[in-house]
């Protein structure tokens, strides 16, 4: 195959994003645009990747942190035609280059291979797109069937106005070429710009013998080459995407009660007969077992749940292993470094936070259990608080199996509190309780004769 050289143009001002975080950084489901374009761009296996870069300065390169591209820091900004030849001294002289934009997104692998493939070694292959409404894009100028210039719009007459192929700006350019004609490439335009789409009249009409033929091919689905300009273009591209993923899921047999209310940002890897309810958010690695229910409002980061496990709506869980046939929530909310075994309960206003739950054992109502290590089939009664820290250091503790706990105990930890033990409700334990015993720190009840409630004194 021909080697392949990308080159990514991102050094646009994105003045209508009216955001002082560069346009190429916003993130388009939770990624930053610009990732978005470079994962795609790292699925046609290329030999290399320069990206160049502008506005924002070094907080493109800083945030996207990837060692493997090669950054170009273009300044001033003085068009696409500038901004690719920065790049020049770093493309092979043989091969192709193809052009992306660190604005434009959700282009398909698909695509991009079909236009390489059809460029070739020796050809320009240009990515169209036929729009009904083309205004904002340069127009593909033909004649005789044949590609002879993109005129841009600001430079455009009306009747030019009015052709409907547009340029989509992603091309794939001989290398060989490319060092040759860019260079010549002027700026006598509306914008004073050096366009790089003055190549195409360049491979055109020069001579003869350097003359290089140009193929266009369009995109499967028009949306794969609409930009970012603006926060209402964003928006739109966010639920573009997000339909596509869920279109994903629903043909993989997973249900979606409504898949517009839907938000996938990151990885979601589901089994067989999957339920999500809707406005989940899963972001980051979240993997669902067979049978797994999502109810509605839930926000899933970082979760694996095993098989059969329900969750219930409003519940929220980070960086959490749950196992099969757990239920959790409604409004359980479960923080990193927790794993729950098989069939644990976690109920309404639980927060279960760095704590292994082992299988059977439940927390039903009100609590907070931190740091703590939980056996089989304990019941954490309404309110049980697991007191781990001291104002300086966190301390765990040791819940065996069996183990009852009354409603409204504070355990202050370090604690443990032995296998088969039973906490009476209302106890504050701050020592270590034996097996199979009853523990409980209360004082006794009293009940006063003949008391009186206040009355409200009247001013
Ligand atoms: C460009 C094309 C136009 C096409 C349109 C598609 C040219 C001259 N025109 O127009 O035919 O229809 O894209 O959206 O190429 N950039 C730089 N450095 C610069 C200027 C731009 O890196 O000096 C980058 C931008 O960050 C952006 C891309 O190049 O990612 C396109 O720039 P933009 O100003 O949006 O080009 P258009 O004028 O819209
Ligand atoms: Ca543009």
């Amino acid at each position: 195959m021909t080697k392949l050289n990308i080159v990514i143009l991102a050094a646009g001002i994105g003045k209508r994003m009216n955001s002082k975080l560069p346009k190429v950084l916003h993130p388009l489901a939770g990624k930053p645009l610009l990732r978005h374009v470079l994962d795609t761009a790292s699925s046609l296996s290329p030999h290399k990747i320069c990206v160049v870069y502008g506005h924002g300065g070094e907080q493109v390169p800083a945030l996207i942190g990837d060692k493997n591209i090669i950054w170009i820091k273009q300044e001033p900004q003085l068009g696409t035609g500038h901004a690719l030849l920065q790049t020049l001294p770093q493309l092979d002289k043989k091969g192709v280059t193809l052009v992306l934009y660190g604005d434009v997104p959700l282009t398909q692998t698909a695509t991009l291979l079909n236009l390489i493939a059809a460029a070739g070694s020796k050809k320009m292959g240009l990515l169209t797109a036929t729009l009904d409404d083309p205004s904002g894009y340069g127009r593909i100028v033909r004649s005789k069937n044949k590609v002879a210039r993109i005129v841009e719009e600001k430079d455009a007459t009306a009747a030019q106005r009015k052709l409907r192929e547009i340029n989509t700006g992603m091309m794939v350019i001989p290398n060989a070429f490319l060092h040759r004609a860019l260079p010549q490439i002027e700026n006598r335009n509306a914008q004073r710009e050096y366009y790089l789409t003055d190549l195409i009249a360049l491979a055109a009409n020069t001579k003869a013998a350097e003359k290089i033929d140009i193929v266009t091919v369009e995109p499967e689905h028009p949306w794969e080459t609409l930009g970012v300009n603006s926060k209402n273009q964003l928006a739109q591209l966010e639920r573009i995407y997000q339909t596509t993923l869920a279109a994903r899921l629903l043909q993989q047999g997973v249900t979606l009660l409504d898949p517009a209310r839907f938000d996938q940002r990151g990885e979601l890897i589901c089994g067989h007969d999957v339920e999500i309810d809707i406005n989940a958010i899963f972001s980051g690695e979240v993997h669902l077992g067979d049978g797994v229910r999502v109810g509605a409002n839930c926000i899933l980061k970082n979760v694996r749940v095993a098989h059969g496990t329900q969750i219930a709506p409003f519940s929220h869980i980070e960086d959490a292993v749950i196992g099969a046939n757990c239920r959790i929530g409604p409004y359980a909310r479960i923080r990193p470094g927790t794993r729950l075994a098989a069939d644990v309960h976690i109920g309404n206003f639980v927060e279960v936070k760095n704590s292994q739950i082992e299988a059977g054992s439940k927390a039903n109502h009100l609590s907070y259990v931190g740091d703590a290590a939980v056996g089989k089939n304990v019941n954490i009664g309404a309110g049980t608080i697991t007191c781990n820290y001291d104002g300086a250091n966190k301390h765990q503790t040791i819940i065996e199996d069996d183990v009852f706990i009354g409603s409204d105990t504070q355990l202050v930890a370090p604690v443990k509190i032995a296998r088969g033990a039973t906490i009476g409700a209302g106890s504050t334990i701050t020592k270590d309780t034996p097996a199979d015993t009853l523990s409980l720190s209360r004082s006794k009840q009293v009940s006063v004769p003949g008391w009186k409630r206040p009355v409200k004194i009247k001013t």
